[in-house]
């Protein structure tokens, strides 16, 4: 496994609002392990790569890749494939790696950089995919243009976006009510009290939103602007309990 370090650009830390990625990444799995949410997109997107190629030798860039859970799913699902994991954050993608590494995956290549920053050659990808990063990559015009210019003619892009204002008094209401039933008071507590920087870097999302540099769109607005750039939309719809977005699209012949 390839782990490029090359950082050319302004780190989101540096932002004054915008979420903290290295401070997330310690709680991020936790956080996720208490939301059915997250495995209900995981799977959404698995299941719409499934229903776009009947090869299994591919390539597949995943943008703003984090933790590294989409993409130890489908280099398991698909180990002839060649997988692209591109994220700005050194902690996200140690936690990336350790992950590849102990599914001894090694279809994946780790990119650390900033997406609008990285320059890989155009046309280059299959697939690409993004789980709720796309609004945090500012502007937001700038990033759908360059998915589209990465992505071969006929290559699809499955994007999930996180586009609503964010609340998080309903998150954190949301995963100890799935943690209780799952998991009992005891185990709960302990869980969201080693959970509480990712409930802290969620409000930074409302005031990165705040501060428009995080992008809000409806379901409408995204198809839209992913249309502007040149793509066919072929399904869109709400998805993480209302916040986000999925799309499916495809870049013409
Ligand atoms: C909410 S997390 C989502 C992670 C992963 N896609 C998932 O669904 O679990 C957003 C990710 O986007 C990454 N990110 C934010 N800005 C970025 C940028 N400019 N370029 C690349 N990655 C970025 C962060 O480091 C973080 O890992």
């Amino acid at each position: 496994m390839r782990m490029n370090s090359v950082i050319t650009s302004v780190s989101d830390d540096q932002n004054s609002t915008a979420v903290l990625w290295s401070k997330y990444a310690d709680a991020y799995d936790g956080m996720c392990s208490i939301n059915p949410a997250y495995e209900e997109i995981m799977s959404m997107v698995q299941f719409h790569l499934s229903d776009l190629t009947e090869s299994f030798d591919f390539s597949l860039l995943d943008v703003g890749a984090g933790t590294g859970n989409l993409l130890s799913r489908l280099a398991k699902a698909y180990p002839a494939a060649h997988f692209t994991h591109l994220d700005i954050d050194s902690s996200m993608n140690r936690y990336a790696k350790r992950k590849y590494l102990d599914a001894a995956l090694s279809n994946i290549e780790i990119v650390e950089n900033s997406f609008l920053e990285w320059l890989p050659s155009t046309g280059q990808f299959d697939f690409i995919t993004s789980t709720n990063a796309v609004y945090a990559i500012h502007p937001h015009e700038k990033t759908l243009q360059k998915l589209f210019d990465l992505l071969r003619p006929k290559g699809a892009l499955i994007l999930v976006d996180f586009g609503r204002q964010q609340n998080t008094n309903d998150w954190v209401r949301y995963m100890v009510w799935n943690s209780l039933k799952r998991n009992g008071i005891r185990r709960t507590y302990q869980i969201v009290k080693g959970n509480w920087e990712a409930a802290k870097q969620n409000r930074r999302t409302t005031a990165a939103q705040n501060d428009g540099l995080y992008w809000l769109h409806s379901t409408n607005e995204f198809v839209s602007e992913l249309e502007k750039v040149g793509f066919t939309v072929s399904l869109a719809k709400e998805c993480y309990r209302g916040y986000s977005d999925i799309a499916v699209c495809t870049k013409p012949a």
